[in-house]
């Protein structure tokens, strides 16, 4: 059943509505406005407000010490026509909801001796008395009673966690328990993008907040559990594209202050490494990883997954997925240009044109190990395109597909399997949506078997974004005993790798 009222998080725009209800409960030791001021806008406090038909009708706020991992419930207040309705309980849980999520072990209060009201509702959440301060309250000569309540440890050994991913065009909400997969719903928007030839940000954003209930009722459904039974919810929050990203962070927070769980914002690139768990139990590592995607071409030296990732090098331009997109526009393929370009070199022959290598002259080698670069390649495929053109010549369509795909093939391969020699890695990992490349797949695999490699490639619904790779990595931060994240963190549209969660 729905509550009456709604609870959100306070700003200063309440401070009227909550003077007026001070007044109201704490006559002769109310806080003045400048106070209150003072508490609503503080580092480090937590108030929150619950509206009933746009009514104030109660509030709520916690001083965090995070550093000690303590907090105090600084005040609490119940309109009188709204006691006695569950509403203080309510309260009084967000609160400790809220010092969970910052890490706190231990929660304290001070209540009136004569309030007996209180002190039950206290001991109902697991406060006990710890003390009682002679005389505190005055003008009215009451005693204090100190209450205190420890607080669970976020750590669990299989969490229930949701994840929730939006950084690019493809909505997904994924739900894991531990390293076990329960679901993953992915809705994609590709098909908007198509007339473009590549993902509009603004338009991805428009239809992650449409598709984002959908998709997670139906994440709900296919692993049979209710949302009051999750642990925690996950969210990526970079990189990606910002407004994009800001619609699953959005969903998220809601969704954590609303169930009441921690929180966990998580990085989008470490979660296409983490999801290799949800097939095997585990990571090993070290391992070297390669993503490639519509947005990211990423060389990672993984040494732990949540404590040490390195970025060896990335794309200096345009992202592989890109390139394809970008080249098949230049054929007179369809979007997404990847699986058309498959499609065409099946047929053809790789070594009939030598297009460029980007980034593999031994002078680039030097400074450029592990980048790469695409928009050279695509230049000179366009200009291959246009100069038969001119001549009036057809374009053998499954030669340059085939030409072109080798050479992005050779440059990815070629750089991955050099930083797992040069480290002395023996494992690849592959993800993102390019790793649908038949060619990528069968070259990756050769070379491995050459130079004693382990390669993993994960499914391809676990490759693509999807949220059931940030749920993973929530499950493992909970189950390591991780602070959750403070709802104050945002959408990162360059969040580096470095940044497993943000806190
Ligand atoms: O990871 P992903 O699904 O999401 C985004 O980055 O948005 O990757 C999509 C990219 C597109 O650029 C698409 O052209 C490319 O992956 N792709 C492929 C293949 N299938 C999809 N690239 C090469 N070969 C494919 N078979
Ligand atoms: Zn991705």
């Amino acid at each position: 059943m729905s509550k009456p009222w709604a609870i959100r998080i306070a700003d200063e725009n309440d401070l009227d509505a909550i003077m007026e209800i001070e007044h109201e409960c704490f006559s002769s030791d109310a806080w003045s406005a400048d106070s209150m001021y003072e508490e609503l806008t503080g580092a480090e406090k937590y108030y929150i407000v619950a509206y009933r038909n746009e009514h104030l009708v109660g509030y709520a706020g916690l001083n965090k010490l995070p550093t000690v991992h303590q907090s105090e419930v600084q005040t609490i207040a119940v309109r009188p026509e709204a006691r006695g309705t569950g509403l203080g309980r309510d309260l009084m849980e967000h609160l400790m909801a809220e010092a969970v999520r910052s890490d706190c072990r231990e929660v304290f209060l001070e209540v009136r001796a004569d309030n007996s009201v209180a002190q039950k509702l206290y001991l109902s959440l697991g406060f006990e008395q710890i003390d009682v301060r002679k005389r505190y309250y005055q003008p009215d000569d009451v005693d204090a009673i100190v209450m205190r309540a420890q607080l669970p440890s976020q750590a669990k050994a299989e969490p229930l966690v949701l994840g929730i991913e939006s950084s690019c065009d493809e909505t997904g909400v994924g739900i894991v328990r531990g390293t076990t997969l329960l679901a993953n719903v992915i809705s994609s928007s590709m098909d908007l993008h198509a007339r473009f030839g590549g993902v509009v940000p603004e338009v991805a954003a428009r239809a992650h907040l449409e598709a984002l209930l959908p998709t997670l009722h139906e994440a709900l459904a296919t692993a049979k559990v209710s949302l009051e039974e999750i642990d925690a919810v996950a969210v990526a929050n970079g990189p990606g594209l910002a407004g994009a990203l800001m619609v699953g962070v959005g969903a998220a927070k809601a969704l954590s202050v609303s169930l009441n769980k921690p929180i966990y914002a998580v990085n989008h690139l470490v979660g296409h490494v983490g999801v290799d768990i949800l097939e095997r139990g585990e990571l090993e590592t070290p391992t070297i990883a390669l993503l490639v995607s519509g947005g990211h071409t990423s060389l990672l030296l993984v040494r732990d997954l949540l404590d040490d990732v390195e970025l060896l090098g990335e794309t200096i331009d345009d992202a592989a997925g890109e390139a394809f997109d970008k080249v098949a526009r230049v054929l007179g393929l369809k979007y997404p240009g990847g699986p058309e370009i498959d499609k065409a070199a099946a047929e053809g022959d790789p070594n009939s044109i030598r297009f460029p290598r980007g980034l593999m002259l031994p002078k680039d080698m030097e400074k450029h190990r592990y980048d790469f670069s695409f928009s050279g390649l695509k230049t000179a495929v366009a200009r291959h395109v246009e100069v038969l053109t001119t001549k009036g010549e057809e374009v053998p369509i499954p030669d340059v597909a085939a030409s072109f795909r080798e050479a992005v093939v050779d440059v990815l391969v070629s750089k991955a399997i050099a930083a797992c020699l040069d480290h002395k890695v023996p494992r690849l990992l592959l993800g993102g949506g390019v790793i649908a490349n038949r060619r990528l797949r069968e070259v990756a695999q050769q070379r491995c078997d050459e130079n004693g490699i382990e390669l993993r490639i994960p499914a391809l619904s676990l490759c693509t974004d999807n949220g059931a790779m940030i749920a993973a990595i929530g499950a493992q931060l909970m189950a390591a005993g991780r602070a959750p994240s403070s709802l104050a963190f945002g959408a990162e549209s360059t969040l580096p790798v470095t940044t497993v969660q943000t806190p």
